[in-house]
């Protein structure tokens, strides 16, 4: 496989950036092309995106594509969509695509279909909230076990049970579980005890914490069968564990990928079957086009590029994400993990050290309240941070003029990133709250802005189960592309386990009154640190 870093397109888009990319003024770019709107504009299921107001040109799109070819990224995905093994490190097939794919079609489709069936099937009797006496349901997992469900819940109020509560813990810091457990009758209570693995310490121990609690309300033994659901692919630690309903899924599912699971069930618990199964099909329909679309029309494909476009040419570190819908409030946190989780490796497939950055740090608020917060950032600061924005054309409210303010809002943010205000714009407006003892070039000058900020705008027609499922999927490729470039695994996540372990070998020093031995083999910060946290 050749190394994104040592193709001719890398060589030319290098050249292609000294003398044109570095300089490219926006301002000057619509001026020069009409049409460059409709160049950049790109329409997938349920997502359109004009990408025109970003630091390219149709050379620099040219080149990138050029690049992708040569990274072979066709091939890479038709492997993913064929079950190659391609998460090298773990030798495991990639197939998330699979669990949204039509019945009788894509790999695994009898087991995919078979779970789905009992899970929807289970949902729906727990729906039926008079027979099933549930009121509040309570997730228990972590990242992949947890993102997904607490990102999709809230996206999807609109269309959630009106008879049921959710609630989301995932920390092992007991300030999670606490208030939560605080305001639950058990009788009423449904807790899902969702965790690929079944041994995530964070999530065994929160599930052992809720058990407890369980019983001490008076509940029986015999009683957890009703009130305790797995979702896992170990179903024996599950069984284990005293639960009795338990969804399976499987290896070649990765944890920030597993939201079209059994790790779903709080998702097809709040909106039902018929939404579960459209958020499915959102899902595949981008699928379908990630898969089938040239390059020069496939969204995940160029917004991928563009990430790699920003990251090694223009050496930019992050990306904000500003949903101006509330309900996709926790989608910069899922982001986060799919992203960064995905694509946050120094080392090639080879194991061989990368020379160039890899992922963007993903961050982000739902507008307009980021407006309120750091935009002043993204506006004058020192620092260039391409901005995503996502609008929704038709809220599922009734405030038209809410929501009216809203898109007006997030327009304008797109509008003021790219067309800054010159010093002498500035100065020739009137400003009342500016120091009247100040000089007027002074304070026009703090009143400016560079302008020529790249931003992308995903625009969706409504925010529903389908177009819902489509953006998440357009996501998951675009993270695929970018890690098919850069020739790294997109898939595994050996980061996280040097933490797990030392962890586990300070848990016992933390433990109040013994503390023989406590600090021996530590470097003298943690030493100091066991000691005040221990005496
Ligand atoms: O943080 C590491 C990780 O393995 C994630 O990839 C995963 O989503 C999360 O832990 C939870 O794992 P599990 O579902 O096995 O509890």
């Amino acid at each position: 496989m050749i190394r994104c870093d040592q193709t001719v397109a890398w060589t030319a888009l290098q050249g292609h950036f000294e003398g044109h990319g570095r300089e490219l003024d926006l301002r000057e770019a619509f001026a020069r092309d009409p049409a460059r709107f409709e160049a950049f504009a790109l329409q997938a299921p349920e997502v359109f995106a004009d990408l025109s107001k970003n630091l390219w040109d149709l050379a620099t799109r040219k080149l990138l594509l050029e690049l992708a070819r040569e990274c072979a990224l066709e091939d890479r995905r038709d492997a993913m969509f064929a079950g190659a093994p391609i998460n090298t490190t773990e030798g495991r097939a990639v197939l998330h695509t699979a669990l949204r794919a039509p019945r009788g079609f894509g790999p695994f489709s009898h087991e995919v279909h078979g779970v789905l069936d009992a899970l929807l099937n289970y949902a729906e009797g727990i729906r039926d909230t008079t027979a099933s006496g549930i009121r509040d349901v309570v997730n228990i997992g972590i990242g992949g076990s947890d993102l997904g469900p607490q990102m999709v819940v809230p996206a999807l109020d609109a269309f959630a049970h009106p008879g049921l509560r959710f609630h989301f813990v995932s920390n092992v810091d007991g300030h999670d579980i606490t208030p939560v457990l605080r305001k639950l009758k058990p009788a009423e209570t449904l807790f899902i005890i969702a965790s690929k693995t079944f041994t995530t310490q964070e999530t065994m121990a929160n599930a052992a914490v809720a058990r407890e609690w369980f019983l001490a309300q008076g509940m029986a033994e015999a009683d957890i069968a009703r009130h305790f659901v797995g979702a896992t692919t170990n179903l024996n630690a599950a069984t284990a564990f005293g639960i009795h309903t338990t969804f399976g899924f499987w290896d070649w599912v990765g944890g920030r990928y597993s939201l079209w699971s059994a790790i779903g069930l709080p998702i097809a618990l709040a909106v039902g079957s018929d939404h579960f199964r459209a958020l499915l099909a959102g899902a595949h329909a981008m699928d379908r086009h990630f898969a089938t679309a040239p390059l020069e029309a496939n969204l995940p494909v160029q917004l991928g590029l563009l990430d790699v476009w920003y990251r090694n040419f223009h050496r930019f570190t992050s990306r904000s994400v500003a949903p101006y819908h509330q309900g996709l409030k926790r989608l910069p946190a899922y982001l986060q993990q799919l992203e960064m989780e995905s694509n946050g490796k120094c080392v090639d497939f080879d194991g061989q050290p990368l020379t160039f950055g890899t992922s963007p740090v993903v961050w982000g608020e739902p507008g307009t309240n980021g407006q309120h917060a750091y935009f002043q950032m993204l506006h004058q600061g020192t620092d260039v941070i391409p901005v995503e924005f996502i609008a929704v054309k038709h809220p599922t409210h009734a405030h038209a003029d809410l929501h009216a303010k809203a898109l007006a809002n997030c327009l304008a943010q797109a509008q003021a990133l790219m067309r800054g205000k010159t010093t002498e714009a500035a100065a020739a407006e009137k400003a009342p709250t500016a120091s009247p003892t100040l000089d007027a070039r002074t304070v026009a000058r703090h009143r400016s802005f560079p302008g020529n900020r790249p931003s992308s705008m995903l625009l969706l027609d409504q925010l529903n189960p389908r177009s819902l499922g489509a953006l998440i999927a357009m996501y998951e490729h675009r993270v695929f592309t970018s890690g098919a470039v850069w020739g790294i695994n997109s898939f595994d996540q050996w980061g996280v386990e040097l933490g797990k372990a030392l962890a586990s070998d300070l848990l016992p020093r933390l433990v109040p009154g013994d503390q023989h031995g406590a600090t021996t083999g530590l470097d003298a910060s943690t030493a100091g640190l066991l000691r005040r946290l221990t005496a």
